[in-house]
């Protein structure tokens, strides 16, 4: 069987394993799920979650949702980035957890901060947050060697209509993205959903970074694009966890990297916004890892 095209994998299909029973009679229910470990481990390199691991990056991952809370709570016009990396830092390390960006590929700070027009890996610094503006506090934690990612986007003060509308369609892409996340739809579903969702509410997706494997390590395989065409890539199997976290952007799509080699800006200085949580693919669907309301 075909994994990797438009396939579309049913209870009473074959199982992809090659076992040749119903998948529902072999790797859908976790007594042979070794098998598909394995499978997808040499096919793909996706590193199976069970049941032990899922409750690591759980645990990580109401770490980071609490540590969104606090630096929610903080945010208020005449702050710098900074004091959004102190907080971040000071309350992961006092929870017995590490902040993962730090020194991660050279990152010099513990979050990564994005303010306005930039897009994602903004670097914490002297910039001051004004009313008005639209800040993105995304946060990757180690807990007991686990990785969870989550990031949300919130609004300075009194905020334009501008600010409103991509921050809301940046949110409702993350919603339409999970909504299709379940056993037998692939990476390409995911995207699909979201590219249409957000051009047809005459915005943009950025392409260069996607969503990712995640819990083992920060970046694991599979890549989850925010774009694409239904039934193309890899299929989805219980077990597997990955973010989803599109950037869309208020005018076109091609970004900019700076001079840092890591503050990523709207090449057309438009407003950009993210949401992201980690999910797991369950048999019915999906659970976030990271859950908060969208
Ligand atoms: N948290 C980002 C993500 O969602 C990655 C940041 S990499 C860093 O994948 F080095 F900038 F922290
Ligand atoms: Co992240
Ligand atoms: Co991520």
């Amino acid at each position: 069987m075909d994994l990797g095209k438009t396939m579309k994998l049913r209870r009473n299909d074959p199982c992809p394993c090659g076992s040749g029973l119903k998948y529902k009679k072999c790797c859908l229910t976790s007594k042979h799920g070794l098998d598909l470990k394995t499978l997808y481990l040499q096919r793909y390199r996706i590193r199976l979650k069970e049941p032990s691991d899922v409750e690591g990056i759980r645990k990580a991952g109401r770490l980071v949702l609490e540590t969104l809370d606090q630096a929610e709570s903080s945010i208020r016009p005449g702050m710098a980035t900074e004091e959004i990396n102190s907080l971040v830092h000071e309350f992961t390390i006092k929870n017995g957890a590490l902040p993962a960006p730090l020194h991660y590929h050279g990152f010099p700070k513990s979050v990564c901060v994005s303010v306005n027009e930039v897009v994602c890996h903004g670097i914490p610094g002297n910039r001051v947050l004004q009313e008005g503006d639209i800040v993105n506090v995304d946060v990757t934690t180690i807990l007991n060697g686990y990785y969870a990612d989550a990031g949300k986007t919130f609004l300075v003060g009194n905020v334009g209509f501008q600010s409103q509308q991509i921050v809301r369609v940046a949110r409702e892409s993350l919603r339409v993205g999970l909504a299709v996340i379940r056993p037998g739809n692939t990476v390409g579903d995911v995207g699909a959903a979201i590219q249409g969702y957000a051009e047809g509410e005459g915005c943009s997706v950025v392409r260069e970074f996607t969503g990712h494997g995640v819990g083992f390590a920060f970046h694991e395989a599979p890549q989850i694009p925010h774009f694409g065409k239904r039934g193309e890539g890899v299929l989805l199997i219980p077990g597997m966890v990955f973010t989803v976290e599109p950037m869309i952007n208020l005018g076109e799509k091609e970004i900019v990297i700076l001079d840092d080699e890591w503050t990523v800006v709207t090449k057309d200085g438009s407003l950009s916004a993210q949401f992201e949580q980690t999910v797991l693919v369950t048999e019915t669907g999906c659970e976030s890892l990271t859950p908060f309301a969208l």
